[in-house]
């Protein structure tokens, strides 16, 4: 993908998606991304001159799915296109289950798993006129083993990767690749509340000795984006220091 293209970003105002937005900003793209809040880093972007015209922020919540077609409509409207989705925006559930609330299980399927579906709906429908296209949905490692407490985000995210097989196979003769990414434990405000014995656990467990940071997806994101990449659909990536080898 060059420069100029127009990505899509979903919860990029701090964690994974700021350092997605970042790089892709620093490497000329054009980024349009929501969240619920204006971080400091979205309000430096919407006011400062750097990146004024490449920049567009909504405030949205992601379970509300008419919101979401509005923030695609609004996005084409302003540049035209969309080249690139990343289907960021996550929250996770560390509950055991017989005790976790129904609103609390709807709320992060419907994050986690709703959304993603919806946003892709749209996006797709841009993308189906452009022949053209980059769909990259951030799952986790929990979708693909098993860890104690959190079942309702590993159905999120198993089902993910499922959804990214079968989109990539309705959309692969149009041009449009989709493919997963799956992080381990990143060091991110959604593992902050996590105990120091879990994270040193972890680290234990894992080949390479430390937990995630968001720079090691940002290299794979990077990737997926590029004419490299061109022959590359359907396929889940895992990058967690060798934790689930
Ligand atoms: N951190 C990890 O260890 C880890 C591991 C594997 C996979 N992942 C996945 O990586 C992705 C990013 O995670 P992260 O660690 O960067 O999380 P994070 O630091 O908590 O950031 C989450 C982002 O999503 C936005 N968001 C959350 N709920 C939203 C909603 N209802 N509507 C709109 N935006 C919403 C947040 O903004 P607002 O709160 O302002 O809305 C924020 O911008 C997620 O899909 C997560 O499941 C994370």
């Amino acid at each position: 993908m060059n420069n100029g293209k127009v990505v899509l970003v979903s919860g990029g105002s701090r964690g994974l998606g700021k350092e997605i937005i970042q790089y892709l900003l620093e490497n000329e793209f054009i980024v349009a991304t929501f969240s619920r809040s204006e971080t400091d880093f979205i309000k430096v972007l919407r006011e400062g001159n750097d990146y004024k015209d490449n920049f567009y922020w909504e405030s949205l919540d992601a379970k509300d799915y008419n919101s979401l077609k509005a923030f695609v409509f609004n996005v084409y409207k302003k540049y035209g296109k969309i080249d690139g989705l990343v289907n960021n925006a996550g929250a996770t559930l560390e509950q055991l289950l017989p005790v976790t609330r129904e609103n609390d299980i709807n709320d992060i399927i419907n994050l986690n798993l709703g959304s993603v579906i919806h946003l892709s709906r749209h996006v797709s429908r841009v993308m189906l006129n452009q022949n053209d296209g980059v769909i990259i949905n951030i799952s986790s490692i929990v979708g693909v083993r098993g860890f104690k407490g959190t079942s309702v985000y590993g159905a999120s995210k198993a089902a993910l990767d499922g959804f990214t097989r079968s989109l990539a196979r309705e959309l692969g003769s149009k041009g449009i690749r989709v493919n997963a990414i799956s992080p381990g434990f990143m060091d991110t405000d959604m593992t902050k509340n996590m105990s120091a014995g879990k994270k040193a656990q972890i680290i234990r467990r894992t080949p390479l000795g430390r937990l995630g940071k968001v720079e090691d997806v940002v290299g794979l994101v990077r990737f997926l984006f590029s004419c490299e990449a061109g022959f590359i659909t359907g396929q889940s990536f895992i990058v967690d220091g060798g934790l689930t080898c």
